[in-house]
């Protein structure tokens, strides 16, 4: 099939990359000419196992194109689909103006019967207002929206796209859901076919649903910490039933990221505005924002004062797997580490150029290694659970610190283990380990 995907910005280029690569011929748009230039290189701007690689391989095929002109864009495919961002107002709400000038853009180019994809994460009703604005643009024109929200995850996007656990289409028409239905014919995944309003509510309810389980655990956490318990083992207890499930059960720092921050805010904003305000929501931000609140405090505790104090911190990404440091919490605890006077030495095996190139780039020394990091500090943090930092020589580090100490702060290592070489172990919620 013909598919025409407007932005390539994360969802949009994974989206485009996977429907070329199962065989739709995809053209991709975006307005931002120099990215446009770099894909047209086989430069891939963000890093993603293995996007690079279907990038290349359907851009050669003649499967995957990229332009800037939104008509020609338009003109190419019988499914439009909208993967601008949707960036959160301050007060939390989602500001829609990208989607809208899109709307607006798309509405003259519009020859032949068109079915419009919101794949976006909007709040319920936006296809609403897209189908009235494109209405109000051209009158004429032959189309109708559908919501298709995405639920990839960053660092295995490519994977969730190809291999996903559902499709939900929304769509108030039979002859657009006809359509949809083709277009993931070669996914093989079971499809979800709702109202669109359902369908835009399902991506803000299951968003929140999994930071609600983050939350939950990291309230957990608190508890075992002041009742000697071991949060590994009661997520692993809790986890084993079925109903509940081990997944997104990791107590740690909290979630951060591009997603669930925002989308959060934005269920809590949407509720409120529909007159049926979700207050679970807003303890599960508070919790979320605690967490980090108490690792502080127990760093502080343990180090007495930051000021002067060298630190490394192991981990800048939002979580592994990404180069992607957006609400990343590890960085507001390297902010928070430095406004305390503290001197952070830090390293992350992907973010390092974001870091290197933004404000706190200066504030920090970036290391090329976590053994690096770690030389003459008092006080290792992790702070994202790269799978490598349970790897490094821990008898090299431990030698080559000022003082043994480890702040782990997504529970990625063996609090024995740690015992063993020599350290201090601090992990998140588990009171029974070393020196606490
Ligand atoms: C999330 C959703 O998983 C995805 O379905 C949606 O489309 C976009 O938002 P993503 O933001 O890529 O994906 O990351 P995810 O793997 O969900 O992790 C989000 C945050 O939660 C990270 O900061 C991660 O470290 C944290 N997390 C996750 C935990 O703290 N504990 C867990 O058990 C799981």
């Amino acid at each position: 099939m013909k598919l025409t995907i407007i932005g390539s910005g994360y969802v949009g280029l994974t989206t485009g990359a996977c429907f070329a690569e199962v065989g739709h011929e995809v053209m991709c748009v975006d307005n931002n000419a120099e990215k446009v230039a770099t894909l047209l290189k086989g430069d891939i701007p963000i890093y993603e196992p293995g996007l690079a690689e279907i990038v290349t391989k359907n851009v050669a095929a003649g499967r995957l194109k990229f332009t800037t002109n939104t008509p020609e864009g338009v003109d190419h495919g019988n499914v439009v689909f909208i993967a601008v961002p949707t960036p959160p107002n301050p007060d939390g709400s989602v500001d829609l103006k990208f989607i809208e000038k899109v709307a607006r853009e798309i509405a003259p180019a519009i020859h032949s019967y068109k079915v419009i994809v919101d794949k976006s994460t909007v709040p319920v009703k936006t296809g609403e207002k897209v189908t009235e604005t494109i209405s109000r643009y051209a009158p004429d024109a032959e189309f109708d929206v559908v919501s298709n929200p995405e639920f990839l995850r960053e660092g295995c996007a490519v994977a969730d796209l190809m291999n996903p656990d559902r499709i939900v289409i929304g769509a108030n028409s039979d002859r657009a859901l006809a359509l949809m239905q083709k277009v993931y014919e070669p996914f093989r995944a079971p499809v979800l076919a709702t109202d669109i309003n359902s369908a835009e509510l399902i991506k803000h309810a299951a968003n929140s649903f999994l930071a609600l389980k983050i939350s939950y655990i990291n309230a957990v956490s608190a508890i075992c910490e002041a009742s000697d318990a071991d949060v590994e083992l009661v997520a692993e207890g809790i986890g084993m039933d079925k109903r509940i499930g081990r997944s997104f059960l990791n107590a740690g720092l909290g979630y951060g990221g591009s997603c669930f921050p925002k989308d959060i805010a934005a269920f809590i904003a949407i509720s409120d505005d529909l007159g049926v305000p979700f207050n679970l929501l807003k303890e599960v931000e508070k919790i979320n924002h605690d967490q980090l609140e108490r690792f502080i405090k127990r760093i502080r505790e343990k180090l007495w004062v930051l000021e002067d104090k060298k630190i490394a911190v192991w981990g800048l990404a939002f979580k592994p797997d990404t180069d992607d440091t957006r609400c990343s919490v590890a960085i507001e605890l390297v902010e928070r580490l430095v406004a305390e006077g503290a001197e952070v030495r830090a390293f992350d095996p992907k973010a390092l150029d974001h870091v290197k190139n933004s404000p706190l780039g200066d504030k920090i020394t970036l290391c090329g290694s976590p053994e690096e990091a770690a030389e003459g500090a008092e006080a290792v943090v992790i702070a994202t659970e790269w799978p490598e930092f349970a790897n490094v020589d821990f008898d090299k580090v431990r030698d080559s610190m000022i003082a043994p100490v480890m702040f782990d702060g997504r529970n990625l290592l063996d609090p024995k283990t740690m015992e063993r070489f020599g350290f201090e172990y601090h992990g998140v919620g588990r009171g029974l380990s070393t020196n606490q």
